[in-house]
């Protein structure tokens, strides 16, 4: 995430020792204390107790940490929490507030794309955005897109199913609403006395 000069400064009015920091997250506002030295993973993690980002490395190779800021995907360990002041910042917990699995986890379960499940709340983010994103046309793009997730357990190839599944739902889906869209819209311009229906 890009830092402009407006949080660049604002930074440097705080700190170095811990200042309040109000965060957004899962649509919740929470206010905490914290050291603007502090990472978003550790925010998250150690004080406000959402334990499913996960630490694999701290250093932005793994994507263990992936989490949401205002809809696009970031390394959580690689973020300062205080600069997510203002911003929407969304975990794994945030993708089934009412306990009901978001469709990507349920396909996760359904595919088998876990062994340890140590990756999989940052695979399950980055594969909900990819789909967002569209880089879904094939498994050498999901491949691609969803490189900066690292498995140790090597899930990939049902990792990639679960995505498909996703993405082919979807689509169906997308076609059935179009076409119930323009039946409704016909029917609507063949009505007597519609001008667009010619009578
Ligand atoms: S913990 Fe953030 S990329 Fe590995
Ligand atoms: S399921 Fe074990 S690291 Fe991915």
């Amino acid at each position: 995430m890009a830092m402009g000069v407006e949080v660049v400064q604002r930074l440097a009015r705080r700190g170095p020792g811990a200042a309040t920091v109000t965060l957004s997250v899962n649509r919740e506002a929470r206010e905490v204390r914290l050291e603007p030295r502090v990472s978003l993973l550790d925010a998250l993690r150690e004080h406000l107790v959402l334990t499913g980002a996960k630490k694999g490395c701290d250093q932005g190779t793994c994507g263990a940490c992936t989490v949401w800021v205002d809809g696009r995907r970031v390394l959580a360990c690689l973020t300062l929490a205080i600069a997510c002041e203002g911003r929407e910042v969304t975990s794994i917990e945030g993708l089934a507030p009412d306990g009901e699995l978001h469709p990507m986890q349920a396909a996760f379960v359904a595919s088998d794309a876990l062994q340890c499940g140590y990756c999989t709340p940052g695979q399950v983010m980055s594969a909900v955005a990819l789909i967002e994103e569209g880089h879904v046309a094939d498994d050498a793009e999901i491949a691609e897109w969803m490189s900066g997730n690292i498995c140790r357990c090597a899930a990939y190839p049902n990792i990639r199913q679960a995505i498909r599944e996703v993405r082919d739902t979807r689509d169906a889906r997308d076609a059935r609403d179009a076409a119930g869209r323009a039946r409704h819209g016909k029917a609507r311009s063949a009505r007597p006395g519609n001008a667009a229906g010619g009578s």
